[in-house]
């Protein structure tokens, strides 16, 4: 599947694509054409659990900003934040009900401001959460809407009727249980919500609402804000006869049948929306970073529009779904993210799902997997999301008890669905009560390995996660061949050692992975290269045995090992 290009060819086209991607008016490009946000690390951050500052349990934007230092010395350029917006916290923030504001728990608008303020000071730029799909039943146009059906903003919402007596107006299923209709006794009608009932789907089809939520974006850039994280963009729009969706054999985790949602999800005309949001974007020099769940790379690259007019950075997902340390399921998604025509954008984790540390760990060697997965998206062609707490290989702490349980749909799918609590606890800063994070009782617990696996105690081992994840992040900034170069796959048939070149110019760094449990030996052949008889400097290894050079000829990984070095004749 993989293809490898003959390198003028590559670099060519590289330029060139590079080009059409930095299409902002205003925004400035580096001599190679790219954008700020192409060689920016970004962090994702879960406001309620990264620092509480005034002790109630619950993180804030106070705790954000006091730790801007760290993150700037960990080599991260941009924060998004999960939604910090007011609301009614049904599900923790993606139940919007003021988009203009922030939530008293985590602070106010002095507060963002000041937290803007400093990031621009150490150049780290804030993305913010756009939760464009649905608002919060308790946000004004929803209690004006459900007031009447003649109400100002009715139509801002999807109001059918019913097939008769309780029968909602078709099959849609929530994607959190449940038919995707309630029934509102006041007005008679039914009201559409892709998510939990709380969560209304605002009607894409009113250009009242594409003004009113364009201008929400056009309010916080000129805020400061950098950017915008689209949430759950596939589901803007739904068929307007509200065909039923086919239904599949089986049940879901909420013992609802299984559905194809294809009436409900991924409407061609989103990305009429994703064009115009991003021309509102481009004015600002801000990039769009869109949560784009794709089962193939035809879908993908839609999301990049035609003329690479719509999203920055739709994520590739599916990179986060390869559930096992395999290299050659790592080169066959990385080959067709690298090959889809627009800059790849790699996660491992985030906020609704697993964290990488048990997803990917044998239990025996996870310390190293967890390097072994930084060594892989940190330097892949691309820009990487760290999710918060990734970078000290903090593990999942799953409730145990079903009335331990935050998240709703835990509540409601347990025990098979448990609920994304896990992958939600408090950022791990200390070894003390807390991990530091707060000196009363979080609102989630964190793990026992806290005591190991925390930022004062990884701080000060060399061979930690975090040290890790430093230096290969500082390698990152400063190498034009990870940050420019194209991506060369290697020894495509190995089926235990991912390697690959990184190479801009006559830079050349390489990067092998051993993705088992054994020692490897590897050898490179680089003359297809123009690199026969070239000399492998180390720049960063995971391996207790590292030397300064190796023979490319024969390498030994340990197991899990991962080995990044220049090369040069
Ligand atoms: C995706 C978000 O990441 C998730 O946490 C949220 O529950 C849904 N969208 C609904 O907004
Ligand atoms: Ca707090």
């Amino acid at each position: 599947m993989f293809r490898r290009f003959v390198l003028s060819t590559v670099l060519a086209v590289t330029l060139c694509l590079s080009f059409s991607f930095a299409s902002a008016q205003g925004a400035p490009r580096d001599a190679e054409g790219h954008e700020w946000w192409q060689h920016a690390v970004f962090y994702e951050i879960y406001p309620r659990s990264y620092a509480d500052s005034n002790n109630d349990g619950i993180g804030d934007l106070k705790g954000i900003t006091s730790k801007l230092d760290y993150l700037k010395q960990l080599g991260v350029d941009a924060i998004w934040l999960t939604p910090c917006f007011p609301s009614p916290q049904v599900d923790f923030g993606y139940d919007v009900s003021d988009y203009q504001d922030i939530d008293p728990m985590y602070g106010t608008l002095t507060d963002f401001d000041r937290m803007a303020s400093e990031g621009k000071s150490r150049d780290v730029r804030i993305i913010m959460d756009f939760v464009m799909n649905h608002t919060s039943d308790q946000h004004k146009w929803f209690l004006d809407s459900k007031s009447s059906r003649t109400a100002k903003y009715r139509d801002w919402y999807v109001w059918r009727d019913g097939k008769g007596s309780n029968r909602p107006p078709n099959n849609w299923l929530s994607t959190f249980g449940g038919p995707a209709w309630k029934f509102d006794a006041k007005t008679g009608q039914w009201y559409y919500h892709f998510f939990y009932p709380e969560q209304p789907d605002l009607n894409w089809r009113n250009p009242a609402v594409e003004k009113a939520m364009f201008d929400v974006t056009t309010w916080w850039y000129n805020r400061g804000v950098a950017g915008f994280r689209l949430d759950a963009v596939d589901t803007l729009f739904e068929d307007p006869e509200l065909r039923d969706n086919p239904v599949l054999p089986g049940t879901n985790r909420y013992g609802d049948p299984n559905m194809e949602n294809k009436y409900n999800t991924k409407l061609p005309e989103l990305h009429d929306v994703l064009r115009k949001l991003r021309k509102v974007a481009d004015e600002h020099g801000a990039v769009l970073i869109g949560e784009t769940w794709t089962s193939d790379i035809t879908e993908l690259k839609k999301y990049y529009g035609e003329h690479s007019n719509e999203l920055q950075m739709p994520m590739d997902l599916m990179f986060a779904t390869v559930n096992k340390v395999s290299a050659p399921e790592f080169r066959r998604q990385i080959a067709a993210v690298d090959g889809a025509g627009g800059w790849p954008v790699y996660v491992i984790s985030n906020h609704d799902i697993p964290r990488s540390y048990v997803r990917y760990g044998d239990g025996q060697h996870n310390d190293a997997i967890a390097k072994l997965m930084a060594g892989l998206y940190l330097t892949l062609r691309g820009t990487p999301i760290i999710y918060y707490g990734e970078e000290i290989g903090m593990e999942n702490n799953d409730p145990k008890r079903k009335e331990d349980v935050k998240d709703p749909i835990g509540k409601l799918g347990w025990p098979q669905e448990k609920g994304r609590d896990g992958e939600r606890t408090p950022m791990q800063w200390d070894d003390t009560a807390n991990a530091g994070f707060s000196r009363s009782k979080p609102w989630l617990p964190v793990p026992p390995s806290y005591k190991t696996h925390n930022v004062a105690t990884e701080l000060k081992d060399p061979n930690s996660i975090l040290s890790f994840y430093k230096q290969v992040l500082a390698l990152r900034h400063t190498s034009h061949a990870l940050l420019d170069g194209q991506y060369i796959a290697l020894n495509e048939n190995d089926p235990n050692v991912l390697s690959y070149l990184r190479k801009y110019k006559d830079e050349t760094v390489l990067v092998a992975l051993n993705m088992s449990p054994a020692a490897q030996k590897v050898s490179f052949d680089l003359s297809a290269q123009g690199l026969s008889d070239a000399k492998a400097k180390t720049l960063v290894t995971s391996m207790s045995q590292s030397q300064q050079e190796a023979t490319l000829t024969n390498l030994t990984l340990e197991p899990f090992g991962v080995y990044i070095a220049s090369i040069a004749k």
